[in-house]
């Protein structure tokens, strides 16, 4: 009987990837990414994201990956069960998937968005006009609080409906929907770009390096982003592989899911750019990229620009659902498992956390509450994010490879990867996590902070 249940509550191989690859790939990928190249001067972000995602990202993924498959538990019990010796400490790593509803916050805000923007582009409402699309996004955010609210209780409603599934019947379910036709839209879109005159300068705008760029900001975006575009730094793809097959391919599935991962994002850049200098020569900066640039972009394009519009905003919505989903089960599991809290009462508690918290940043981008939400330099909105991406999973991620590379056995390590790495890869991934990844973070943070001076 025993049995049964866990073959019901584990994921199948395609599902595995699905789900992982549905928690990478999200908001960061397709609203984020794009903004950030353009606000962060283009080319120069993009060779720093790449490079992290290929030196320290990769081997993070494996590192959750083999934490969640070897223990088989939430991410706090995790951290306690292998541990060498200070088990008490190390579960308290575990805890950085309460930050997941940090993040939960403002992402499930923005998902309301998205599906208002999938409404008004149902309903032909996209304005050719910069200055009216400008309108339409800020007024929404501004002054329509009410729909605002409505949107994102939607989202979140949704979002704690599809985790109290479960895994199977929940997530992976959803997963196995969703991913393959936001795989399929975006390589259409992909096509169609290509055929478009801009798309070389879209192509220039990403990929010309200008080293000179690059300063300690754009680096610690940059990291920040290659963790949150991951979804590592927080027990995520841990909490997923706790559900894992035992005899899963690690290595082969961490290197597609960063493959697919960055893939989507340079498709979503050059589609977005491609779109956007067909309108207009400035590229957009800002959160309002998707929502105010690209939509005069479709507007242009006529009925076509319309058909484009309404397969990629449902494209996005599913982006950002498949990973909104993987931010709130490490708690659920946590709670459920460790502190054996019924699903109904974690997921009623923990989704009405996340949609308080989430209205209150929402309210932060409002006229009439911008000024109380506001502190210092950002608004609550921008706080959490910036909170959550450049300081917590960045910690997240130090904590996760010092953890690995001093406190768990090495043989241990090398034992549950064998099945999948060489001795020789074994060995680079392990310099990876014991030094590449904790220096190098460590560096940046540092450097960020200004105590190198
Ligand atoms: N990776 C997702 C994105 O790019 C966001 C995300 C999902 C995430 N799960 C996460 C970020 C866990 C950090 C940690 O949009």
């Amino acid at each position: 009987k025993k049995e049964k249940f866990m073959k019901v509550n584990y994921f199948s191989r395609i599902g595995f990837i699905l789900a992982v690859s549905g928690s990478a790939i999200g908001l960061g990928n397709i609203w984020k990414f794009p903004y950030m190249v353009g606000e962060m001067g283009g080319s120069a972000f993009v060779l720093v994201y790449l490079l992290t995602v290929a030196l320290i990202g990769i081997s993070l993924l494996i590192a959750e990956m083999v934490i969640g498959n070897y223990s088989r538990s939430d991410s706090i019990t995790s951290f306690e069960k292998i541990s060498r010796n200070n088990k008490t400490a190390w579960k308290f790593v575990g805890f950085s998937s309460f930050s997941g509803l940090l993040i939960l916050t403002f992402y499930s805000v923005v998902i309301g968005w998205i599906f208002y923007y999938i409404i008004k582009s149902l309903t032909q409402n996209l304005s050719v006009s910069l200055t009216t699309s400008e309108e339409m996004f800020s007024g929404f955010l501004q002054n329509d609080i009410l729909s605002q609210m409505f949107f994102h209780l939607i989202s979140v409603l949704l979002i704690c409906a599809i985790v109290y599934k479960g895994i199977k019947k929940g997530i992976e379910t959803t997963n196995l929907l969703m991913m393959p036709l936001l795989f399929i839209i975006f390589l259409g879109l992909l096509f169609y770009s290509i055929s478009l005159p801009t798309f070389g300068k879209a192509w220039h705008f990403l990929f010309d390096y200008d080293f000179a760029k690059i300063d300690s900001n754009t680096l610690l975006m940059a990291v920040g982003h290659s963790f949150f575009t991951l979804s590592i730094g927080m027990g995520a793809i841990l909490t997923y592989s706790a559900s894992s097959a035992k005899e899963t391919n690690i290595f082969k599935d961490a290197v597609l899911v960063a493959f697919l991962d960055t893939a989507i994002a340079l498709i979503a850049g050059l589609v977005i750019f491609t779109f956007l200098f067909g309108f207009t020569d400035k590229a957009a900066k800002g959160p309002g990229l998707v929502f105010i640039s690209l939509p005069t972009a479709f507007a242009a394009m006529g009925a076509m620009g319309t058909l484009i519009a309404i397969f990629f905003f449902i494209a996005l919505s599913f982006a950002a659902i498949t990973s909104a989903i993987s931010i709130l089960e490490p708690s659920i599991k946590i709670a459920t498992e460790r502190y054996k809290i019924g699903r109904k009462k974690a997921i009623m508690i923990f989704g009405a956390i996340v949609y308080i918290i989430g209205l209150m940043a929402l309210l932060s981008n409002s006229k009439d509450f911008s000024q109380i939400l506001t502190f210092g330099s950002k608004n609550l909105f921008d706080w959490l994010d910036y909170l959550t991406t450049a300081i917590l999973l960045p910690i997240g991620g130090i904590a996760i490879s010092i953890f690995l590379g001093y406190f768990v056995p090495k043989e241990v390590l090398r034992n549950q990867l064998s099945r999948s790495m060489s001795t020789k890869v074994f060995d680079i991934w392990y310099f990876s996590i014991k030094f590449i990844a904790p220096i190098g973070v460590i560096f940046i943070l540092l450097n960020e902070s200004g105590l190198l001076g």
